[in-house]
C-alpha cells in the first residue's frame, strides 16, 4: 500500500508548475473527440480520471495519438482526430474509475446516440448521485436508468432516443450536471437552455467557444443550439489551480514560506480560493500572463500568522475542491473559521465533512461538524498522526500538507488515489520535505511518445 510520511518543515520556498487542470483535460478530450478535424491537446493531465475520459472517447470512435508522455503515467500531449458528432457505439460498457465528472459529462453526450451504451465505476462513484443527470436528461426525452445497487446511483444505461431541447432549471449548483446537459442539448431538436442556481465553474462553456460552437450566456443561463458541430482547435491546458492549492495553503501556514505556481489557471470560477487565503492574513498576489479563453498566469503565496474567516455561501461552489485544503490552513489559523452551504462535499470522492473532520480531530483539531459544514477551531500546533486516505486524492494531499506544519511526523494511508488528479504530487512533495528551491527538483519530465 503507497503512503506518505510527512516530517515537519520549516518554511516552503520554491518556483514550480502542476499538471494540467483535470476538469479542463476530461473537457479537451470529449470535444476534440465529438470534433469535426484533428485537434492537439497540449499539457493534458495524465492523471486516472482524465485516462479515463481518453479511453472513453477511443471506445467511441475517436482516434488518440500521444505525442508526449509522462513515464509512468501517459499522454501530456495528444492529437485527436475527432468523429463530427458520429460517435460508434462502444463494444463493452465504459469505465469510469472514480470520476463523477468522466460519468456525467459522458451521459449527457451519450443520451442523444442511436445506440445503446453503459457506463460504470469504482466502489466510490458507484455510490454517488447520479439521479441529478437522469432526470433532467429522462425530460428531454433520454432513455437512461440507474441500475446500481442504491437508488439513483451508477452503473448506467443509456438507450438510444431523440432529444427534445427544454429549458432546464437546475436544482444543484453543479458544473458536472450543466455541463452534461448542454452536451446533450447539442443533439437535441431546437434551443437548449440550462438555469444555474449559481454560477459554477465554466469551463464547458468557453471550451466549446474555443471549438467554435455558439453557447449564449446571460447570467446564470446558458443556451446551446442543437446539430451544433464543434471544429477541431489546438488548446494548451492551464496547470490546475486545485492541485496548486496544496502548496498554497502550505506556505500561507508557514511564515516565512514563499511559493510561486507558474502556468496556473485563473478562471474566476475558480479562484476563490485566493480569496479565503487573503482574508485569512496570506500575501498573495496574482499575475495573469495569458487573459484569453482560460486565463493562465502565475500565483505567489507567501505565508503569514493566519486567522480564521467564514466562507461566504456565493463562494461554495467556485472553492468545493479546495475545501480539505482550506480546513487545514483553519485549523493553523487562530480562531474559527465556518464552512456551511457545502452540503455537496458529503457527496464527493469521500464525504468529505466526514473525513476532513475525522482526519483534524486526529490531529487535535477541534472541529463541529454539520449536516452541511463544518467549524474549525484551530491555532494550536497540529500533532502528527497515522491517518486514513479515505480514498480520496484531496483528502490524502491535504493532510500530507497538514504534516509540513504539525509536530512530529504524519503518515498518510493508501495514497494511490492521488493520481486521480496529481500524478507528479509525491515527487512534489518529497522535494518540498528536502528543502529543494530549484525549479529543476520539481520538474515533471515528459518524454516524446514512442
Ligand atoms: C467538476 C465539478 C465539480 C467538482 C469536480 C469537477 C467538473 O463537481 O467538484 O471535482 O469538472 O465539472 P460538481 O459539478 O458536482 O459540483
Amino acid at each position: 500500500m503507497q503512503e506518505f510520511l510527512v516530517q515537519p518543515v520549516s518554511a516552503l520556498r520554491a518556483r514550480f508548475s502542476v499538471p494540467g487542470d483535470k476538469s479542463i483535460s476530461h473537457r479537451a478530450a470529449i470535444l476534440a473527440g465529438i470534433a469535426r478535424g484533428e485537434s492537439t491537446i497540449r499539457n493534458f493531465l495524465p492523471s486516472a480520471d482524465c485516462l479515463y475520459t481518453l479511453a472513453a472517447m477511443r471506445a467511441l470512435g475517436a482516434r488518440i495519438d500521444p505525442l508526449e508522455e509522462l513515464p509512468g503515467h501517459g499522454p501530456v500531449a495528444l492529437r485527436v482526430s475527432g468523429t463530427a458528432m458520429q460517435l460508434r457505439a462502444p463494444q463493452s460498457s465504459i469505465d469510469c474509475g472514480n470520476s463523477g465528472t468522466a460519468m456525467r459529462l459522458l451521459a449527457g453526450l451519450l443520451a442523444g446516440c442511436p445506440f445503446e451504451s453503459s457506463l460504470h465505476g469504482d466502489a466510490s462513484l458507484s455510490s454517488r448521485p447520479m439521479g441529478r443527470v437522469i432526470e433532467p436528461m429522462r425530460a428531454m426525452g433520454a432513455q437512461m436508468d440507474a441500475l446500481g445497487e442504491s437508488p439513483g446511483c451508477a452503473p448506467l444505461r443509456i438507450r438510444p432516443a431523440a432529444l427534445k431541447a427544454m429549458r432546464h432549471r437546475m436544482t444543484v449548483a453543479s458544473a458536472q450536471v450543466k455541463s452534461a446537459l448542454l452536451l446533450a442539448g447539442m443533439s437535441a431538436d431546437g434551443e437548449t437552455t440550462v438555469v444555474q442556481p449559481a454560477t459554477t465553474r465554466d469551463h464547458t462553456e468557453r471550451l466549446l467557444g474555443a471549438f467554435g460552437v455558439a453557447v449564449r450566456v446571460n447570467g446564470n443561463e446558458i443556451s446551446i443550439d442543437g446539430g451544433s458541430l464543434p471544429m477541431a482547435c489546438d488548446f494548451t491546458v492551464p496547470g490546475d489551480l486545485s492541485s496548486a492549492a496544496f502548496w498554497f495553503v502550505a506556505a500561507a501556514m508557514m511564515p516565512g514560506s514563499r511559493v510561486v505556481i507558474r502556468d496556473v489557471g485563473l478562471n474566476p470560477t475558480r479562484t476563490a480560493v485566493l480569496d479565503v487565503l487573503r482574508r485569512m492574513g496570506a500575501r498573495v498576489e496574482v499575475i495573469t500572463t495569458h487573459p484569453d479563453g482560460e486565463p493562465i498566469g502565475e500565483v505567489v503565496v507567501e505565508g503569514a500568522a493566519l486567522h480564521g474567516t467564514d466562507v461566504l455561501k456565493y463562494e461554495i461552489p467556485n472553492l468545493i475542491d479546495e475545501i480539505p485544503a482550506i480546513a487545514v490552513a483553519a485549523a493553523s489559523a487562530t480562531g474559527r473559521t465556518t464552512i456551511r452551504n457545502a452540503a455537496e462535499l458529503r457527496v464527493k470522492e469521500s464525504d468529505r465533512i466526514r473525513s476532513v473532520a475525522a482526519n483534524l480531530r486526529a490531529m487535535g483539531c477541534a472541529v463541529d461538524e454539520f449536516d452541511d459544514g463544518m467549524e474549525i477551531i484551530g491555532g494550536r500546533t497540529l500533532l502528527g498522526a497515522e491517518l486514513p486516505s479515505f480514498g480520496d486524492h484531496r483528502i490524502a494531499m491535504a493532510f500530507a500538507i497538514a504534516g509540513l506544519s504539525a509536530q512530529g511526523s504524519t503518515r498518510i494511508l493508501d495514497t494511490a488515489c492521488v493520481d486521480t488528479s496529481y500524478p507528479g504530487f509525491a515527487r512534489h512533495l518529497d522535494a518540498v520535505l528536502r528543502g529543494c528551491s530549484d525549479p529543476a527538483d520539481f520538474q515533471l519530465n515528459p518524454i516524446p511518445a514512442a
